[in-house]
């Protein structure tokens, strides 16, 4: 028997197809799924001991990525395992635990877009084959290694599989902003880390933005002197972080956003404004006013040195220029910037944004790179040889690809709004608008971007933000098209969210650290234990809900409340919910359902008293208390909808109405979070007004 996605691989419904005694050795999550993968029948394992080696072999492995990564995969083996393992390789041995083949080496550093990715991986009860066409395959391939292993009824090691791999599409990024907040460069690198591991290879830096501008220049200091509060990347680390990605398999593209979102170069260079200023860094969030002037020859002078240090500075073909959201009021309302306009026939001001654009494109092209801008610099005029990213959606990038663009999707992609993964899985760059492209318009889309804009993020919660959704997302654009099942996605997400803590990011354990933060001045054994159970119901607010709230938020509003040390997603919610479905869609077969529903229910009442000193205690904590008062309710609601639907009477209608306007009420946001739960509440409500006698 051979198992594919067709037996949807991994999921609950394919473990009957197995004996039970056998299930620890299938029990295995990838993420992303591979193109193609057999399990070989009968189950067999390659078990994980000290006696573990690994040696190299083709004449690719001279390539400078090959020996480090598998020594990193050693170590990490070691890490995620607990095993022992030896941290060396050794050069064309046959005999070994691991054997890496790879057939060809590559063109010189830096990595290229649509670089070789394939591998094939053949794991057999004595030996794990590696086998690339080239070194970046080796590298893919051995996460997928490492993802296999698992502690199982039979110790500790990989399934014997088949696998053949390669990614749906060669341009696999996150898009990740360091202006709102500055993330630091061992947090960088630990995305990288993150990334590597779950396949995606493209690091976009967005860079400079109104509230901060994070990267040294040598030739106009004042932007990041004046620009940055003093948190920015020095030259010297910049090459750090680009040679680390290189090493891990991945692109770093900057992004220089212009001629908006630009207030923090403004700072040390006003002459580049529109309006004379004098300019701050801005610290609030939005979009903001202070645009770049196209119409004199000073700015480009000026970006023509600046383009011309950082494309030194950064090897990679591509470079991004921003472009979105430009609000023209500050050359709507200088005299000078309209009398140009008037004499070169430029008649509004996103023609000449076009302009700018034109201008900006021979500037980046003469320095040898491809322009890249987010979908408002596709304008007429413009060369085709700007990639168009979409954070708008398949529409613009559809029209794009019409006209001879390549591009990227983010849209859908905003891992800053909240929005659970399943939200972000069903999101496809050929899907929509972009569907009814030509094959050859298609191959234009050369793939999408995460994005996380980091107006309410910081380096201490990036992890909980980025991961594991961020996987999630990896897979959209690693694996072939098929694969769609959310229930798949979730289970699977699950596990390799345990393994990504295990590769040193920290999504699973920094919310509790946050919590204990939150948990000390009551000094009582328990209290963060408490915190924790309450939080399994909760998730932040979504959209920009936060950054439009009164009062607002600026830079320096600590982030550290509750909310804060949430998962966009509530793991637990969500099982709740589908357990209620589970019981709803029959509910005389799942009355057992009942139970374990009830059972869920009490322990989280249970905490309520228990949890109620630590909100009462913390003035960061004291705005939660109605939200545990509305979780108490909402729990009523559903403990008392449980007794209807046990004895099969029905709920009278005005109990019912009572109930919903209540849930509706305890459902709205207080404190900047949700009560996940009270869908599926609702649920039980409603299906008790129509229980059976
Ligand atoms: C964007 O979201 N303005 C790129």
């Amino acid at each position: 028997v051979t198992f594919r996605y067709g037996f949807r691989f991994l999921v609950a419904s394919a473990f009957v197809l197995v004996a039970p005694t056998l299930l620890a050795q299938v029990q295995t999550a990838l993420m992303p799924l591979p193109a193609k993968l057999e399990m070989t029948s009968p189950p067999q394992l390659l078990r994980l001991g000290p006696t573990f080696s690994a040696a190299i072999t083709g004449p690719g492995a001279v390539d400078p990525r090959v020996r480090p990564a598998v020594l990193r995969a050693l170590h990490r083996l070691s890490r995620q395992t607990g095993v022992f393992v030896a941290e060396k390789v050794s050069d064309g041995a046959e005999q070994v635990t691991l054997l890496v083949t790879v057939e060809k080496s590559d063109h010189a550093a830096p990595q290229q877009l649509g670089d070789n990715e394939r591998y094939s991986l053949v794991v057999t009860s004595s030996q794990a084959r590696l086998v690339a066409e080239a070194p970046l395959g080796v590298l893919r391939g051995l996460e997928t290694f490492l993802q296999l292993v698992q502690v199982g009824t039979g110790g500790i090691g990989l399934p014997a599989v088949s696998i053949q791999d390669g990614p749906r599409f060669p341009w696999r990024g996150l898009s990740l902003d360091v202006s709102r907040h500055f993330i630091p460069l061992e947090d960088v690198k630990r995305t990288i880390n993150g990334m590597a591991a779950v396949k995606l290879n493209v690091f976009h830096w967005h860079l400079s933005d109104d509230q901060g501008f994070r990267i040294e220049s040598m030739k106009f200091p004042k932007l990041q002197e004046l620009g940055s509060d003093g948190l920015y990347y020095t030259q010297a680390q910049v090459r750090d972080v680009i040679e680390y990605a290189y090493m891990h398999g991945i692109r770093v593209v900057p992004e220089f956003d212009m001629p908006g979102h630009a207030t923090s170069w403004f700072v040390g260079y006003p002459e580049l404004a529109s309006a004379p200023g004098p300019y701050s860094v801005i610290r609030q969030f939005g979009v903001f006013t202070a645009a770049m002037d196209p119409t004199k020859e000073s700015t480009y002078q000026f970006l023509d040195v600046l383009i011309g240090e950082m494309a030194g500075l950064f090897p990679d073909a591509y470079f991004h220029v921003g472009g979105d959201e430009v609000d023209p009021k500050q050359w709507m309302a200088n005299a000078e910037i309209q009398a140009f306009m008037k004499k070169h026939s430029i008649a509004n001001e996103e023609a000449l944004q076009a302009y700018f654009n034109q201008r900006l494109q021979k500037i980046v092209a003469g320095h040898g790179k491809h322009m890249e801008g987010w979908d408002e610099v596709l304008q007429p005029g413009i060369p085709t040889d700007v990639v168009i990213q979409s954070w708008r959606g398949q529409k613009s990038l559809a029209e794009a690809a019409q006209k001879g663009y390549e591009g990227l999707l983010s849209n859908g992609y905003y891992l800053d709004l909240m929005f659970p993964a399943s939200a972000h899985y069903v999101v496809d760059p050929l899907k929509g608008e972009t569907a009814a492209l030509t094959p050859e318009q298609q191959k234009r889309i050369l793939g999408g971007e995460g994005a996380m804009w980091q107006e309410l993020a910081t380096p201490e919660n990036l992890d909980v933000k980025l991961w594991p959704r961020l996987a999630v997302i990896a897979e959209r654009l690693w694996s072939p098209e098929a694969v769609i099942d959310v229930a798949s996605m979730y289970q699977r997400s699950e596990v390799i969210s345990r393994w990504l803590e295990f590769q040193g990011l920290g999504h699973r354990t920094i919310p509790r650290r946050m919590r204990e933060r939150l948990a000390s001045s009551l000094m009582a054994e328990g209290s963060a234990a408490a915190l924790d159970t309450f939080a399994e119901v909760l998730e932040p607010v979504k959209e920009y809900t936060r950054a439009d709230s009164v009062g607002g938020y600026t830079q320096s509003t600590p982030l550290n409340r509750l909310v804060d040390s949430i998962p966009p997603e509530s793991d637990d919610a969500r099982r709740f919910r589908e357990l209620v479905d589970h019981y709803l869609a029959n509910r005389q077969a799942n009355r057992a359902d009942l139970d374990a529903i009830n059972e869920q229910l009490l322990r989280w009442a249970n905490n309520i008293p228990k949890v109620m000193p630590v909100l009462t205690s913390n003035a960061l904590l004291k705005e939660t208390v109605p939200v545990a008062n509305n979780l108490q309710q909402i729990i009523n609601s559903g403990l008392e909808a449980l007794d209807d639907l046990k004895s099969g009477k029905a709920a009278t209608p005005d109990w019912v109405h009572s109930q919903i306007a209540m849930l509706e009420a305890a459902a709205k946001q207080k404190a900047e979070v949700l009560i996940q739960i009270e869908p599926g509440v609702r649920k039980l409500v409603e299906a008790a007004g129509q229980a059976k006698k």
